[in-house]
Parts: structure tokens; C-alpha cells; sequence
């Protein structure tokens, strides 16, 4: 009797391990064939590699992160009275998209929604939005598209699918065959795809990126029928979602938080790189959303590593700042992204445009590749005067520093090549040297 129930409980113990563990997405989303548009538009994408992440929000007026509401849990209906608090009078999108321009990214990510389901745009089907809501009552989201047109930046727009406040949504039940036990899912899902197309349609939008759907791994989000309406409202619009499992039919991007693609430090990244074009996503501090007390700022050189390293891996960088209730981006963040923008401008060539090189990730850096040439971006000096790169198929006709096309020695044997390095200045951000074939 007693092994009996022991057995019982093991079972149970593993199933609800198994059950949790596994984040498969059990519903089917069927295969779709991108537009032509749309496959240009992934190499468009691909060729950016820099751009500006925004977590906006009436939760900045609390300063205390985008998870405020959860983590503080304060109840819908007390936290919801902050949209009568938002009037962000000093917000700028001019000033906003220079500032992105400055700092050499191509385009901008902007939270229209996040978990604590606030509309930062005008929502014919959602009264919880910033032009009904608050006593701004202006449609940054509008002023933000307009201005990202007028000085040549692609706009996405991050779009949350968990909801913490919508009844409909039923955060906290249980999921039973793929929907929450006692709300109305069906009417969430249609929600969601009517905000979509009002996104689609009042906004010069190039790209959606979904967030949440880890929030219930068994529940059936629909996806054959949203990623079905994206591509039919916007063929080349692009389509991703940060679920932390390998992309699924429909997506056009494999996004990755907190991590360069195939590492996992953050602990729910997949380590599957499918052969979708790639982005990951870092903010300048430990916050998405502004933080009053978060002064744990990245360096400058630190954000120009991870540029320099997810371009080497193929991949895009998304890096985001956390504006302030009143609409101004912290000068901190400025600060650092201008100086971002200066190493940008000069190194740019070597970023944009780029595909991950045939040449692998090595101890002293990355490699990223374009017409003819590898450029070699030595961020860790090695201690031995020459560098080795195997299995270099192209004959290499010259290497020079990139900064002052100074001539860099190097041998090529059938086994690879030898390039020597003892020019290269230990305290630079970044010494890259381009070897071109
Ligand atoms: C996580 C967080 C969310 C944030 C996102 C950015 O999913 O829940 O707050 O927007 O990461 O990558």
C-alpha cells in the first residue's frame, strides 16, 4: 500500500517536472512560404545589426521597472489609476530618433503593450490606452512612426500577449486543453488580433516582437491564425517572438534575450539556432522599464563588445533604454550611447551590412564578413605576437588595420593563416583588421 503510493507520487513528481519542462508548442501552426518582399525585408533586417530597444510604459512613473504591477502586486484597479498620472509633456520623438541615429541603430523596438496591458497607442478596442486614458492624450506611437519615416529608421513594435489585468486573459488559472479553465480566451485572442491590425495599419510598422508566451507553454496561443493575419495585413512584415524554444512556422526572426545565440547564461534561452536572421536583446542597465535606483550601468565598451559579438555570430543587437515619466531618455544612457555612435561611425563598415564570417569565434574576438573581405575584430590581445586562422579557403591578397589602412604582416600556408599582430594597441575598444581576398 504504502509502496503503492510512494510509486503514485514519484509518477506524479515526474510528470509535473516533464510537463513543466517541456516548452514544445503543441498546437500547429502551418508552414507559410515568405513573399518575396518579406525575404527581402529579413535581409534588410539582417543588414542593421544595431538598434534602439524601448520599454515604455505608465509604469515609469514608479520607477521601479516594467514588472512593477506583478512583482509589487498591486491590484489591477490601483495600479491602472497611473494612466490619469502619465503626461510625459517633455516626450520628443524628433529628439528620440536622432538620438538612435547618433548612436549608428538602424531601427527602433518600442513596447506598444506590455504585461500590464496598457495600449501606448491609440486602440479603438481597448479604452486602457494613451490617448484615452491619460491626461496626455497625445499618440506617441503615432508621432514616434512618423518621425522614424521622416528620418529613415524602421519601426517594430514589441507586443505582449501575456496580460495581467484583462479577465479574459485569466492570468493565474489553470490552462486546461490549451485555454485558462474559466476565462474567455477566445475573445483574448480576438482581442489581440484586432489591436494587431490597428498596429498593422495606423503605423509604418516593419516587424512585431511577441513576448510571453512562456508565461503558458500549453496553452494554444493561435498562432496559425495571428501569424496568418500579419503576413496577410503586411506580407513583409516580420514576425518574432521571444517564446525561448526554436522558432515555429510563421516566424521570420529567432530572437534571444539576455544572451548571444547557443549560450544560455540567463538560464531560459535556447541553445537551437534555426536559420531564421538572428537578434538578441540587452538593456543598458539591469532594467527594462526606468528603474530610479538601477545604477549599474553598461560601459561603453561593453556595449560595443556585444555589437561587435552578436554581429560575429550573424546577429542583430538590440539595445534598450528604459525612458523616464517625463518622455526624456536618462543622460546616462545618452551619454553612453554617443559615444557608441562616434566608435559607430568610424567602425561602422565593418558592422553593417556583415554576415557572421566563415572564420569561427576565437579567444581574441569575432570575425564578421562582406564583399571580399573578413574583418577581424581583435577585442582580447593575445600574448603571442601573430593570430592563426584555420581552414581560410579564399586566397588573401592583403591584411591592413582597418582604423589607418596601415599593412598588417601575414603568411597563409594550406592549413590557414598567420597574422601578425604586434602593431595593435591593447587599451582600444576594438582592433580590427581587415583581410581582404
Ligand atoms: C522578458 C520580460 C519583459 C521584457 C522582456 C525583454 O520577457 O518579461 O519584461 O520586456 O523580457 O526582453
Amino acid at each position: 500500500m504504502r509502496r503503492g503510493i510512494q510509486t503514485l507520487l514519484f509518477l506524479f513528481c515526474t510528470f509535473a517536472l516533464f510537463s513543466q519542462t517541456d516548452h514544445s508548442y503543441k498546437f500547429t501552426v502551418p508552414q507559410y512560404s515568405p513573399t518575396n518582399g518579406n525575404v527581402q525585408a529579413r535581409e534588410n533586417f539582417q543588414n542593421m545589426k544595431y538598434g534602439l530597444f524601448v520599454h515604455w510604459g505608465i509604469y515609469s512613473i514608479l520607477g521601479d521597472g516594467e514588472w512593477v504591477m506583478h512583482n509589487k502586486k498591486i491590484p489591477y484597479t490601483s495600479y491602472s489609476r497611473l494612466a490619469s498620472c502619465f503626461a510625459p509633456f517633455d516626450f520628443n520623438a524628433k529628439e528620440w530618433v536622432a538620438m538612435a541615429k547618433n548612436a549608428g541603430m538602424k531601427y527602433i523596438t518600442i513596447t506598444s503593450r506590455h504585461h500590464d496591458g496598457f495600449s501606448m497607442f491609440r486602440s479603438k478596442v481597448s479604452p486602457y490606452n494613451i490617448v484615452d486614458a491619460t491626461p496626455f492624450k497625445r499618440d506617441i506611437l503615432k508621432e514616434l512612426s512618423d518621425e522614424c519615416t521622416k528620418q529613415g529608421i524602421k519601426l517594430h513594435v514589441y507586443y505582449s500577449q501575456l496580460d495581467w489585468g484583462r479577465p479574459d486573459y485569466g492570468f493565474g488559472e489553470r490552462i486546461v486543453n490549451g485555454k485558462p479553465e474559466k476565462a474567455n480566451w477566445r475573445t483574448y485572442i480576438d482581442f489581440m488580433k484586432a489591436q494587431l491590425t490597428e498596429l498593422l495599419t495606423n503605423y509604418n510598422v516593419s516587424g512585431v516582437w511577441f513576448d510571453g508566451q512562456w508565461e503558458r507553454y500549453d496553452a494554444n496561443w493561435y498562432l496559425d491564425e495571428v501569424y496568418a493575419l500579419i503576413h496577410k495585413v503586411k506580407p513583409e512584415c516580420l514576425v518574432g517572438s521571444n517564446h525561448h524554444i526554436a522558432p515555429l512556422n510563421g516566424e521570420d526572426i529567432q530572437m534571444f534575450e539576455k544572451d548571444l545565440p547557443g549560450a544560455n547564461t540567463a538560464g531560459f534561452n535556447t541553445k537551437e539556432i534555426g536559420k531564421l536572421p538572428l537578434e538578441t536583446c540587452e538593456t543598458m542597465n539591469d532594467h527594462w522599464g526606468f528603474h530610479i535606483n538601477d545604477r549599474n550601468f553598461k560601459t561603453s565598451k561593453q556595449i560595443v563588445h556585444y555589437i561587435v559579438n552578436a554581429a560575429g555570430r550573424n546577429t542583430n543587437f538590440l539595445l534598450n533604454v528604459g525612458p523616464m515619466p517625463n518622455g526624456k531618455i536618462q543622460p546616462e544612457f545618452q551619454d553612453t550611447l554617443k559615444v557608441v555612435g562616434q566608435w559607430m561611425s568610424k567602425f561602422g563598415p565593418t558592422i553593417y551590412e556583415t554576415r557572421g564570417s566563415t572564420i569561427s569565434q576565437q579567444e581574441w574576438g569575432v570575425a564578421t564578413q562582406k564583399a571580399k573581405r573578413h574583418y577581424l575584430h581583435i577585442m582580447n590581445l593575445p600574448k603571442s605576437p601573430f593570430i592563426f586562422l584555420p581552414n581560410i579557403k579564399e586566397k588573401i591578397n592583403a591584411a591592413l588595420l582597418f582604423e589607418n589602412k596601415k599593412v598588417v604582416k601575414f603568411k597563409q600556408i594550406p592549413e590557414g593563416v598567420f597574422v601578425y599582430i604586434d602593431g595593435l594597441k591593447a587599451d582600444a575598444l576594438d582592433n580590427v583588421i581587415e583581410l581582404q581576398y
